[in-house]
């Protein structure tokens, strides 16, 4: 590469990467041909609107492309339709919205201290302006068991046009019946933001809830999915015209997400990122991507129950999914969420400081310590390498301000995490 400057800094990125641990769990390792097709071609490429309908010409690859990644999502979700343009999980829950939406309804979600996600409605951004959020939440945090009879009556008293399932920082499973009972009963869209568990999903180890009554599905294509950086809505319907608009029925759900992803809201998609898209999706349609999926749980579920054992106290007590939510405070003398990633971003291991429910304090340093399995489990660690890494954090923790010991841990860190490749390299 001419630019040095930055070949230096890609260099010394992927060095981060090899001698570290990632924990966040909203990232990945992406293959080597994931990485291929998203340095291709294909994004010198303008492809406004959808195969075998552009508004520019060149189109032959393209159409093939868009159209196998299409194919692939509808089967690895059981959806009758997908819109891969999305370029993020944001302006694919934006999408749904405005598809079904008008200015000032109502929508249900998550409570965010409980989990939800900042596109379910938080006061900083447009969507909470243009909409109205009435919330969920969990019944005990001890155990993360959600409170559907106050969803229930709540929903049946504000009448929300669209009910969310999904979550940034929710560590149990939903029950995706009860969401769709509930959403009959007042008439509302059942749309579930997998952002975080699509690869879960789609790898068998959790239900999906468009096999429950769900209407559509939005997603992230690279957290436990493992692809690019980009968005995904998969959804039931029959895809018409795009030309006219459809009246809002279930049955026209395809036609009008797709008039609203483009030209509603965006421009030309990034067919590079359809590309990877496409390749991240054949992979998530093989075997071992089923077991790799069960993997991230066994995982999870080992890491929760070590930490637990050096004395952290976990927010609902464990884990069903890929994430772990740490109070650090009730952990941990005299440290919160920020310092402990703080601590062990300096001993290699990435891990994000987040919000506990009713956490006192603020949300740039807050009391939790968010971290998960999906990038570790793509590196090779099984259960037993949890207990080594529960060790290593307890050690980091409570020495935090020795920094010799950090020291001596970063060098451990580095030389245990050297041993699993990153599937770029291999
Ligand atoms: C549940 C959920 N929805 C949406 C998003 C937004 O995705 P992006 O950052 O790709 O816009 C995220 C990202 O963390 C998420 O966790």
């Amino acid at each position: 590469m001419k630019d040095t400057k930055i070949a230096k800094l890609i260099t010394a990125e992927e060095k981060r990467q090899r001698e570290g641990l990632e924990l966040i769990p909203s990232e990945n390792y992406v293959s080597r041909d994931v990485l291929t097709a998203l340095g291709s071609v294909y994004t010198n490429k303008y492809s406004e609107g959808y195969p075998g309908k552009r508004y520019y010409g060149g189109q032959e690859n393209t159409d093939v492309v868009e159209s196998l990644a299409i194919e692939r999502a509808k089967e690895l979700f059981n959806g009758d339709h997908a819109n891969v343009q999305p370029h993020s999980g944001a302006p694919a829950n934006i999408a749904v919205y405005q598809s079904w939406l008008n200015l000032g309804d109502t929508i249900m979600a998550m409570r965010l201290d409980h989990g939800g996600h900042l596109t379910h409605g938080h006061p900083v951004t447009s969507s909470s302006k243009a909409y109205n959020f009435v919330r969920y939440g969990m019944k005990d945090i001890e155990t993360g068991e959600i409170d559907y009879d106050e969803m229930r009556a709540v929903a049946l008293k504000t009448r929300p046009k669209i009910i969310i399932a999904g979550f940034s920082g929710y560590t149990r499973t939903l029950d995706y019946d009860k969401f769709a009972a509930i959403g009959e009963e007042c008439g509302a869209l059942l749309m579930a933001d997998m952002a975080h568990v699509a690869g879960l999903i789609a790898g068998k180890a959790i239900e999906n809830p468009l096999d429950h009554g769900f209407h559509v599905l939005t997603s992230t294509t690279h957290k436990t999915l493992r692809g690019p950086r980009g968005g995904l809505i998969v959804s039931k319907g029959i895809a018409g015209n795009t030309l006219k608009a459809p009246d809002k029925t279930i049955e026209n759900l395809p036609t009008l997400i797709d008039r609203e992803v483009f030209p509603g809201f965006q421009g030309g998609p990034h067919m590079h990122t359809v590309a990877a898209k496409a390749v991240a999706f054949r992979e998530a349609l093989q075997p071992e991507f089923q077991a790799y999926a069960k993997q991230i749980i066994a995982n999870a579920k080992r890491l929760a129950t070590s930490l637990q054992k050096k004395g952290f106290k976990l927010v609902t007590n464990g884990t069903d999914n890929h994430m772990i939510l740490i109070d650090i405070p009730a952990s941990i003398k005299g440290l919160n969420g920020r310092d402990a990633q703080e601590t062990l971003d300096a001993i290699g291991l990435n891990a994000n400081c987040n919000a506990i429910p009713d956490d006192t304090l603020p949300p740039y340093r807050p009391s939790g310590l968010r971290l998960g399995t999906p990038a570790i489990t793509t590196r090779g660690l099984k259960e037993e390498h949890m207990d080594l890494i529960a060790e290593w954090m307890h050690t980091a923790l409570t020495k935090h301000s020795d920094e010799k010991a950090l020291a001596e841990l970063k060098n451990t860190v580095t030389a245990f995490s050297l041993q699993f490749p990153l599937p770029s390299d291999i």
